[in-house]
């Protein structure tokens, strides 16, 4: 299945989250399935946002959080061009046949209303999200650092005072201009680090105590979890590192199979399953299997 066509058939048709085109691990997952819950639990209200949205990986994760009267906005050029060479020459190196229907393919197909979808540079985002308005900003777009300290100047001024950020790429050798751009706010704009995974930096501009408390006494219960605390500019990190992990629940697609036929059938998963496999006449598994991709 082609994650990046450009005609109506070969749009992508995800069965499943692990289908959608992207970079987003399930330690990631599992931080922003945290957080996200956690402003739910504190009954925290606020909007979403994400800059860099490629095929929809993380936004469509990011909008199963999404509740009544909250706004999910993404931002991503898609297929406009960039504003300047550099930026031009990485969408061109890293993103070359992405486009903004294969993104709304994959996100209609989990969810039933597209996010407010702004096709353009970052550097616009203000004029479309209000000033304190949003509680959890993805920052995923351009890895130049000029870029990523617009994006940081502009996340700053969008965010609730206890709103969270996520910094994608924030310590890859290949873009050293996120690592850059946020370590240089956290040393010069007040940007307070939470914890860290092998990818991504969360952080908050407002008082990263209690979350951190938080967080540690619920990586204590993870035995799939590693975790350390680092100083760190005068201040607790925490950083966590995970192979095996178990990703929290996928949003689930409407072209995946119907219940109790699909998962029955499907390689991973209960004993009850696995015992299908193992005592069904193989004839019997195929004909079911072969219908569920008819169906599906
Ligand atoms: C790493 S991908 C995003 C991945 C996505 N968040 C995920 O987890 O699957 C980066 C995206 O940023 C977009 N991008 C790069 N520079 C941009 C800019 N200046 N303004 C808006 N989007 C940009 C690219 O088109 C690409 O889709």
């Amino acid at each position: 299945m082609s994650q990046l066509g450009e005609t109506a058939e070969e749009l992508p048709r995800p069965e499943r989250f692990a289908d959608v085109a992207g970079w987003f691990s399930p330690v990631d997952q599992l931080l922003f399935d945290w957080f996200l819950r956690r402003q739910d639990e504190r009954e925290q209200r606020g909007d979403l946002l994400e800059l860099g949205a490629y095929l929809g990986r993380s936004a469509i994760f990011m909008g199963g959080y999404l509740r009544e009267g909250e706004r999910f906005t993404v931002c991503d050029l898609w297929d406009s061009p960039a504003v300047d060479d550099p930026n031009s020459a990485e969408l061109s190196f890293s993103y070359p046949t992405l486009t903004r229907r294969a993104f709304e393919a994959n996100y209609l197909s989990f969810h039933d209303e597209l996010p407010l979808m702004v096709q353009g540079p970052t550097s616009v985002i203000t004029s479309h999200v209000g000033p304190c308005s949003c509680r959890f900003v993805h920052v995923d777009a351009s890895h130049l650092y000029e870029h990523v300290t617009g994006d940081i100047a502009s996340t700053r001024e969008v965010l609730l005072t206890d709103g969270v950020v996520a910094f994608d790429d924030f310590r890859s050798e290949h873009c050293p201009g996120v690592a850059a751009a946020v370590w240089g706010a956290v040393a010069m704009d007040g940007l307070r680090p939470i914890v860290i995974t092998g990818s991504k930096l969360y952080a908050t501009w407002g008082d990263p105590d209690r979350a951190r408390q938080e967080l540690l006494r619920w990586l204590k219960t993870r035995k799939d979890l590693w975790h350390a605390v680092d100083q760190v500019a005068g201040a607790p990190l925490i950083r966590i590192k995970g192979k095996d992990v178990e990703s929290p629940t996928p949003p689930v697609s409407r072209h995946g199979a119907p219940r109790g036929h699909d998962s029955f059938l499907s390689s991973r998963g209960s004993a009850a399953r696995r015992l299908a496999r193992d005592f069904l006449p193989p004839v019997l598994v195929r004909a079911l299997r072969s219908s569920r991709r008819r169906t599906s």
